[in-house]
């Protein structure tokens, strides 16, 4: 494949939006549409729209402002959903419906007491529906992580067949293996005849912590779309997270050769922006965006940052507009990471003077979660220096 651009489509304002408590009114979700344009996201799927009244009136204001990224409706592989979904996406200027089926044998029986015959004709069906009323149609293959194989490349290569520009690979449950998924996008790009067709999209959950390293192998074995959202929100225990993928795509340039239209300096401010308007906090260990992504506690570590940041941290958190690395003061920390913070706040000590003050440090520390400022400057004030 000559093209090395990986589509980023956000889908934090529909599969994000369906934890519950993130449920966003209009004008939240614009002001989060147009905040996502801004980072960059080539695709932005607004919602859902036969799922509500209001979020109908979501995707159709979305789709009157959005200028460059593609707004993409949901819909099921039902005629009512998809003619709902091209209304609401009537304004837009790059329109995408997003329809679809499952298709592993769990979704066929278990969901739609049918049979792999019948699920393959209503995915072409719906295919065809959706083509009536815009060029660019992606189809998903619901719970496609545990379809089998040849049944899947079937189904990929009708609904092209019937006008499908991208094809969605969902691991709906987040249920693969990283080596698994890889092989499955491989298998399709190796035994669908007219794959060439349409692009191949990784959409996968994190049921087992998995959703980032899956989308990247995805992206390795054949895939230019992977769907992602901010915080990794989303159903369960969450999409793939947005910041994740493109910083892995970013970092390892080099060696994987892929590029995305995301401007990373962005990704804290969005990060946090979403996490407010859903009231959603973000852990503060989470790569990237989490509060402690760039704060270094214990003395081994602080010290190899202090000499060369790049000991301890493979991203310059300006790249990803995050505050600068912070050196934080624990019981853990050591004698270069409190001279540093004691330089900073104006105290001029030598060695002596640090070490002596480091006693102190260490008690004030013990009793305590993290040494702030003002303690810094209690110890100070406390302290009778060594040497003159
Ligand atoms: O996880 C999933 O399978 C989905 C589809 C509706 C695309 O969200
Ligand atoms: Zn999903």
């Amino acid at each position: 494949m000559a093209d090395n651009k990986v589509y980023i489509f956000d889908t934090t304002l529909r599969d994000g939006e369906q934890v519950p408590g993130c449920k966003l009114n209009t004008k939240e979700k614009i002001e989060l549409a147009l905040a996502l344009e801004e980072l960059g996201v080539d695709i932005l799927e607004a919602g859902f729209p036969i799922s509500s009244p209001g979020d109908f009136t979501s995707v159709e204001e979305i789709s009157k402002i959005i200028k460059n990224a593609s707004v993409c409706g949901l819909s099921r592989a039902v005629q009512k959903d998809i003619e709902v979904a091209a209304a609401a996406l009537k304004h837009a200027k790059r329109p995408r419906i997003h329809t679809g089926i499952g298709t592993s044998d769990y979704h066929i029986k278990g969901k739609f007491n049918s049979t792999r015959e019948e699920i393959l004709e209503r995915a072409v069906q719906c295919v065809k529906w959706a083509k009536n009323f815009v060029d660019d149609v992606e189809f998903y293959a619901e719970d496609a992580g545990r379809t089998d194989n040849e049944y899947l490349a079937k189904v990929v290569e009708a609904v092209i067949k019937a006008g499908a520009t991208v094809v969605n690979i969902p691991d709906t449950t987040g249920y693969c293996l990283p080596h698994q998924y890889g092989a499955k996008i491989a298998f399709l790009r190796n035994n669908v005849s007219n794959i060439d067709n349409a692009i191949l999209s990784c959409h996968c959950h994190n049921d087992l912590g998995l959703a980032t390293a899956n989308s990247i192998e995805g992206v390795i074995n054949g895939a230019r779309q992977i769907e992602c959202t901010i915080n990794g929100l989303g159903e369960r225990a969450g999409n793939t997270s947005l910041e994740e993928v493109v910083m892995v795509l970013k970092q390892h340039q080099h060696e994987l050769g892929f590029h995305t239209s995301i401007n990373t300096k962005q990704l804290n401010p969005m990060s946090r922006l979403v996490s407010d308007t859903m009231r959603m906090p973000v852990q503060p260990n989470k790569a990237i965006v989490g509060a402690n992504a760039f704060s270094h506690s214990s003395g081994i570590h602080q010290d190899g940052f202090l000499k060369s940041a790049i000991t301890y941290e493979i991203i310059d958190p300006v790249d990803v507009g995050a505050d600068t690395s912070k050196i934080v003061l624990t019981a853990r920390s050591g004698r270069s990471a409190l001279a540093f913070r004691l330089k900073n706040l104006g105290y001029d000590f030598n060695r002596n003077d640090v070490d002596a003050l480091y006693e102190k440090f260490l008690q004030v520390a013990d009793s305590k979660k993290e040494v702030g400022d003002e303690d810094l400057h209690q110890m100070v004030k406390q302290y009778e220096p060594v040497t003159a």
